[in-house]
């Protein structure tokens, strides 16, 4: 079972998640979605933009779990930006989900008309078909933009965090505002360089776990949401298994020192600008 957070609305959110980004065959979707669940997840981390909202709805429902135990997370598109835009994708998303309401609201990326597209989120809120909202992708400089005119706070940030990019500059921040960082690639990705780290393998050695479950337990002790991808039912399973054992105050610093300069994914400021309000999701059919 996964430990929570206090969310600055009052909700609780699972630290641990299952996210669904590039998961596109609707039948792996809905199995891995049900996998996580039967496996003790309580959170589930989609977008419209990954075209498998559809699925994840049908997973949640077969699975035999009680509703109002799953954090359901999804995410606005830029394209869907805007005062009314934003209020149709909500709905549209909200019937695909099919699963009564969407605990967490997220504007996937810091582009286009951020404030009318916050507006009609915090209407959703006021409604109680979304139950808490936020933000990703966002730089300290962004959220400066959105506090001052955001009559319902941002409960949280989703960013790319791991070891080896451990936003320096956002995270003192977020820990200011009473926003709790969520981390996207929590793995890297599940790139060699990151599973291979010494720090890691030794961690890994001395409690006898893999070097995946070391680095979700350095997450968990950071105090982030992590959202680990996986659609292999034993690699589900053992992402979830981080909470028998607790890396020391020297495991934990050795790990906090790979961090490095450079996140892993990049794309200018100019070309989100230019591309994101274009590309419209798909819904499946
Ligand atoms: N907001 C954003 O802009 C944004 C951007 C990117 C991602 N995200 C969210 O973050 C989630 C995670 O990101 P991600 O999928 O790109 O990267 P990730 O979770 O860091 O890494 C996923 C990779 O790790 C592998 N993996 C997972 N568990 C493993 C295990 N126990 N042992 C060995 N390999 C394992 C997976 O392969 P297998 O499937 O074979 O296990 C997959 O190749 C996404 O699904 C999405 O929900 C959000």
């Amino acid at each position: 079972m996964t430990s929570s957070l206090a969310l600055s609305n009052g909700l609780r959110m699972p630290q641990i998640g299952l996210g669904v980004y590039l998961v596109t065959d609707v039948a792996v979707c809905e199995s891995s979605v049900k996998a996580a669940l039967d496996s003790g997840y309580r959170l589930i981390d989609t977008a419209m933009a990954y075209r498998n909202e559809r699925a994840v709805g049908r997973g949640i429902r077969s699975s035999g779990v009680p509703r109002d135990e799953i954090f359901l997370t999804t995410k606005l598109w830029p394209s869907d930006y805007g005062y009314e835009k934003a209020r149709a994708a909500i709905a549209a998303s909200l019937e695909r989900l099919d699963c009564g309401h969407i605990d967490l609201l997220l504007q996937h990326q810091p582009v286009g008309d951020v404030q009318g597209a916050w507006r009609a989120m915090e209407e959703a809120v006021d409604a109680g078909t979304v139950r808490a909202i936020g933000v990703s992708n966002f730089t300290a400089a962004d959220l400066g933009e959105l506090l001052p005119k955001a009559r319902i706070a941002p409960v949280v940030d989703q960013v790319e965090l791991h070891p080896h990019w451990q936003q320096p500059d956002l995270l003192p921040y977020l820990a200011a505002h009473d926003i709790v960082p969520e981390a996207w690639y929590p793995l890297g990705h599940g790139a060699r360089k990151l599973l291979d780290e010494p720090a890691v393998a030794s961690a890994a050695r001395a409690h006898g776990k893999s070097a995946v479950q070391v680095i979700l337990r350095w997450h968990v002790q950071r105090g982030f949401v992590a959202i680990p991808k996986s659609t292999d039912p034993a690699h589900i399973a053992a992402n979830i298994d981080v909470f028998d054992f607790e890396l020391t105050a020297g495991e934990m610093a050795d790990i906090n020192a790979l961090g490095k300069e450079r996140p892993m994914f990049r794309m200018p400021r100019r070309l989100m600008k230019a591309v994101m309000p274009l590309a419209r999701p798909r819904a499946l059919p």
